[in-house]
């Protein structure tokens, strides 16, 4: 199959490089032309595990190539619509202006027969009401993608299910699902399950989904509060409660919450068309399942100030509430979750801003995110490795759960720094291990009054 993808960025990108793995000859257009660039040369712009390997396996196999130009798209069959869909300035709705700006560029290349298909997340009615953009030149169907960063690679070649949404008229609905089958042909043969509805339920499938990993994080998270409170510890619960087949233990780890380019958006933007279309209850469902996972931002800043205050030798900071100007607080983590680079909305860079805005000297350290940290936040101060932002810390703060914090070595770092107190706010090291070394440790939502001054 001729394939392009319009739109090359997290998802694009891996959607076009995926497609190009399995014999398609696919061509990817970006308006961006930094981004492009970096694509043509085979460097990918943003830290995704695998893809630079199956980019530079796709373009020498000539089955991948990446243009400005939408008119390079002109000879394909099924064009993939994987462009930005950010939440509206000033607003909670979905900004479609890249959508439509797609549309409209790519409709007068559209070859006869041509299928148009919509991946980008969106509000329900989206395709209903921009397929007349196409001027009658091509089908628009929709077929979101459920990808995760991280693991986009395998996400896209194994998917748990594929969904496509097709337009009223059967015989083109049966035309797309046809070429829809053609490129999805080895997913299909190995098992992948098809679930072929109408437009409308495709886009609501992909926001219900994002929602329902929204609840079930601010779930726990709501429940994080009363274990603190208590001395209960969530993440024996999660487990607990986990067994059950109904609820299952994924989505279930408490801490400081979600964030990155989807979930936080796409909860608001599902809220602001229920509410157009008259249906609050979702709305109001979301909006306290959103207030409660920024909330875990600020209890960890919180519950560090009162760490340090209660910390031998920290009576004057006490006196000021647990005052963090001019403390030294190692941040380990600052991508929105592991095996990313990407900043966006992340939960971790917004605890290290409001650290530094606090008058702390945060010293910070991600495997990956530091080049996009240095260019939207070059006042954070960021180091090459997680020991060099340890050493003389006056508290470690964990804040995305990147695997090789988990395999730090507790007694190694203990030797660096007098203070010793960790606050992991991603509940994913091992309290004893580091307890052991001499840490004063600290979980969000996890026995943090520290032990012996539990609730009894
Ligand atoms: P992104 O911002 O990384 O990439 C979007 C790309 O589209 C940018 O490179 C931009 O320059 C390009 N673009 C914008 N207008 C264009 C136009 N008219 N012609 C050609 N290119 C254009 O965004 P990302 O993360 O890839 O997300 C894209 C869509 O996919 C969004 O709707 C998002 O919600 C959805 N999505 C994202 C997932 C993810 O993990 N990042 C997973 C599932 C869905």
């Amino acid at each position: 199959m001729r394939i392009s993808v319009i739109g090359c960025g997290y998802l694009g990108a891996v959607h076009a490089a995926a497609m190009a793995s399995q014999g398609h000859d696919v061509i990817g257009i970006d308006v961006d032309p930094v981004r492009l660039g970096a694509l043509r040369e085979g460097r990918v712009p943003f830290h995704e595990p695998g893809l630079e390997q199956l980019l530079s396996e796709g373009m020498s196999a000539g089955r991948l190539r990446f243009s400005t130009q939408i008119a390079d798209a002109a000879t394909a069959q099924v064009h993939f619509v994987a462009v930005n869909t950010p939440q509206r300035l000033g607003g909670d709705e979905a900004d479609l202006g890249y959508v439509e700006a797609a549309l409209r560029s790519l409709a007068p290349h559209l070859a006869r027969g041509a299928l148009v298909v919509g991946k980008s997340t969106v509000p329900v009615g989206t395709a209903r009401r921009l397929a007349p953009l196409l001027d009658g030149r091509a089908e628009l169907v929709w077929n979101p993608e459920f990808l995760r960063e991280g693991h986009a690679i395998d996400d896209t070649l194994r998917p748990d299910r594929l969904v496509y949404g097709v337009g009223d008229d059967p015989d083109a609905a049966e035309r797309a699902q046809t070429l829809l089958d053609a490129v999805y042909a080895p997913q299909l043969a190995a098992g992948v399950p098809r679930i072929v509805a109408d437009r409308e339920t495709a886009e609501l499938v992909k926001v219900s989904a994002n929602a329902f990993l929204a609840l079930k994080i601010s779930f726990i998270n709501a429940v994080a509060d009363v274990c603190a409170a208590t001395g209960a510890d969530v993440n024996l619960l999660a487990d607990a409660i986990g067994h059950d087949a109904r609820i299952g233990r994924r989505f279930l780890g408490a801490g400081l919450g979600f964030g990155g380019g989807c979930l936080p958006k796409d909860i608001r933007a599902f809220g602001a068309r229920a509410a157009e279309l008259g249906e609050e209850a979702i709305g109001s469902l979301l909006r306290e399942a959103d207030r409660i996972n920024l909330g875990r931002r600020h209890r960890a800043v919180e519950l560090l100030r009162t760490a340090l205050s209660s910390e031998p030798g920290a009576a004057a900071s006490a006196d000021q509430g647990g005052d963090l100007r001019g403390r030294r607080i190692a941040v380990l983590g600052l991508a929105f979750k592991p095996d990313s680079d990407d900043i966006r909305d992340s939960p971790a860079l917004s605890v290290a801003t409001e650290l530094a805005l606090l008058g702390a000297e945060v010293v910070a350290h991600d495997p990956h995110a530091v080049p996009k940290v240095r260019a939207a936040r070059p006042e954070l101060t960021c180091v090459d490795t997680a020991a060099d932002a340890v050493v003389g810390a006056d508290a470690v703060l964990v804040l995305t759960e990147w695997r090789e914090y988990r395999e730090l070595d507790p007694a190694a770092l203990a030797a660096t720094t007098p203070a010793r107190l960790v606050l992991d706010a991603r509940n994913c090291l091992d309290p004893a291990a580091w307890r052991a070394a001499g840490w004063d440790y600290r979980g969000l939502g996890r026995h943090e009054q520290a032990l012996g001054a539990l609730v009894a």
